[in-house]
């Protein structure tokens, strides 16, 4: 949550920090800021809303300023004003400061600067950092000595970068545990520190994690990493993946739109290296340090990376004989498990900096579990803390509706669970190929729902644009997406609807059914549960209930009983998690749109949650 990024160089500071900005405005969107040092001093412009609000009223005011920090907000303490956004400057005028995190004893020092005789002009909790600093600056502290200080004297989780007119060519940041993380590029002619290598410049081909206590010190030319006690620091750099930069948004009015159509790619770049079909073989090599004595695998995630653990879940457990279990990563890190070094915690969380799953990391680590972090971010935190990462492949995504890794995180761990059943010798060799098989079949599956979507947006606009309330109903596999379909409505289309296990409409959300809450329901091709399934189409219909069926192409039975049907191109019933998510995606992104919301960035959301 929150993204900043300072810029010590040559260049003009305020068009990098723009720029810079616009990429880490999905961290959080209420509100922005830049604060650069010119000839004058500190100039700082902030404004409530989104960051083209901001560039709209700069108006040439930092003149040539090359130093200088910017932020981009999502408020904890504080409305989304213009004055509570950041960056804040201290009393004297001299620092201002960007921060990430929570500062816990924030009244405590707010009140002994008011009695100091200090004005405060916003509600943050933030503010206090700038006048501590400019306290020990004017007891004759350096601004890397006054802002450990002030960091040493905040309870609670940090990131800050603070500037100051007595070293205007100077930035400082740094980490007190984690609030996001602190990355330092350097390239030729300029520094750069930020939350994201997002943030960072084409040049920049390594990068350097700023750890837990640690500050760094940039200038264009030189970058300092020093520990608590002021002590330099060295630290190896880490290539930067081109994968973690940010997509142009090219053709699309909407990168949710964008990275919904991508998903054939995305699947493609989980499969690349990893699927050999001439042999056939599964090779994800990370998948030989899981350790052999297992009595459990424990997967953990929050929101869409949840629902993609509970799809895996399912799969790893059927393919691999292994028991699985599946959690919200905030609940098991909010109690003490029963966990010990014959466990596996697999956490799934596409950008790695979800707090709930850190947290969930460290409880693993603490109780002896093996961790292994399934996750689109090479460069982040949960990627370091973990004992070893798999890649989704599904490269950045931006909107905060997350889609194809959705798709890509429930993939990786099919194919996880298709590679440990194999090796362990509970899979038979023809099971074996006809899996392969259908994964390599995906991509044009794929494509091929994804081009229904003219369908889909007629559904939105006909029917789900003044819909209230609607229930998803799956079972097994489907259960999963049921969830995940729900959410999407929720997040992108502000729609209230419960994602249920059909097995669970009689002991309550019967109660709900009524002609003004359409109920869409996931259909398996074949078996037991289709079966299940029709009972519960013809249990919500004889309650008056409308009902939107998503089904196999061929199941005309499903098409004469239901309202209205969604087909299903594929024969392969393996696909249905992975093609039923499309259409529930493109339902949400179309009905958002028909209500008049953005669906890149909903009300009140953000999609990294860096804090509790
Ligand atoms: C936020 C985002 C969701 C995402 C969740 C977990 O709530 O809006 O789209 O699923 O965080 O994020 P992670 O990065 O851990 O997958």
């Amino acid at each position: 949550m929150c993204g900043i990024v300072g810029y010590a160089g040559y260049g003009d500071a305020k068009t990098f920090l723009l720029r810079a900005l616009n990429n880490l405005e999905y961290r959080g969107y209420d509100s922005a800021g830049i604060a650069a040092i010119n000839g004058h001093g500190i100039t700082t412009i902030k404004r409530a809303g989104r960051v083209s609000a901001l560039e709209e009223t700069i108006n040439g005011q930092f003149g040539q300023a090359t130093t200088g920090i910017a932020h981009t907000r999502w408020a904890t303490h504080g409305s989304p004003t213009d004055v509570n956004a950041h960056p804040h400057v201290s009393y004297d005028g001299k620092v201002a400061i960007a921060h990430n995190g929570i500062i816990e004893n924030h009244a405590t020092l707010r009140r002994s600067l008011t009695t100091a005789g200090i004005e405060f002009n916003s509600e943050t909790d933030s503010e206090a950092i700038a006048h501590m600093i400019a306290r020990h600056m004017d007891d004759g502290a350096s601004l890397l000595e006054a802002t450990q200080r002030a960091g040493n004297e905040l309870e609670g989780l940090s990131v800050i970068l603070a500037i100051s007119s007595s070293e205007p060519d100077a930035i400082v940041g740094i980490r007190i545990g984690y609030a996001g993380s602190l990355i330092l590029g350097e390239a030729n002619g300029a520094r750069v520190l930020a939350s994201n290598t997002m943030a960072m410049p084409a040049e920049v081909t390594a990068v350097t994690h700023i750890d837990h206590c640690e500050a760094v010190r940039i200038t264009r030319d030189r970058a300092e990493i020093a520990d608590v006690i002021g002590a330099t620091v060295v630290k190896a750099q880490v290539p930067l993946k081109p994968d973690n930069r940010i997509t142009e948004i090219g053709e699309y009015e909407h990168f949710m739109r964008k990275e919904i159509s991508e998903q054939a790619a995305a699947v493609q770049g989980a499969m690349r290296g990893r699927i050999d079909f001439s042999k056939p073989r599964i090779d994800i090599p990370e998948i030989d340090r899981i350790p052999n004595e297992l009595d459990r695998i424990i997967l953990a995630g929050m929101g869409t990376s949840h629902f993609a653990a509970m799809a895996g879940s399912r799969w790893i457990e059927r393919l691999a004989q292994i028991p699985t279990t599946v959690e919200y990563a905030g609940e098991l890190a909010d109690r003490e498990p029963v966990m010990g070094r014959r466990d596996l915690l697999i956490a799934v969380t596409q950008s790695g900096e979800t707090y709930d799953t850190l947290t969930a990391i460290e409880t693993a680590k603490r109780k002896g579990s093996a961790v292994c972090v399934v996750t689109a971010s090479a460069h982040s935190e949960a990627t370091r803390m973990a004992d070893f990462a798999i890649d989704i492949g599904a490269g950045a995504e931006v909107a905060v509706p997350s889609t194809k890794t959705f798709i890509n995180s429930m993939l990786v761990l099919y194919m996880m669970g298709l590679q440990i059943g194999n090796d362990r010798g509970k899979l038979s060799q023809l099971e074996f190929v006809r899996q392969i098989e259908s994964i390599v079949a995906l991509p044009r599956a794929i494509n091929r729902t994804i081009g229904q979507e003219s369908d889909v947006e007629e559904l939105a606009l006909d029917r789900f644009k003044d819909v209230d309330n609607l229930l998803m109903l799956g079972r097994g596999d489907l259960f999963p997406i049921a969830l995940e379909g729900a959410l999407k409505m929720k997040e992108t289309a502000y729609v209230h609807a419960e994602g249920c296990s059909a097995s669970e409409m009689k002991h309550g959300i019967n109660a709900l059914i009524e002609p003004a809450t359409p109920t869409i329901v996931l259909i398996p091709k074949n078996g037991e549960l289709r079966t299940k399934m029709l009972t519960s189409i013809y249990e919500v219909q004889s309650r008056g209930g409308e009902v939107i069926a998503i089904a196999h192409e061929m199941d005309f039975e499903v098409e004469e009983l239901a309202d209205r049907m969604i087909p299903i191109a594929s024969d392969d019933e393996e696909h249905f998690p992975f093609l039923m998510t499309i259409p529930l995606q493109q339902l949400a992104y179309y009905t958002a749109l028909a209500r008049g919301i953005d669906p890149d960035r909903p009300r009140n959301l953000a999609k990294t949650v860096t804090v509790a």
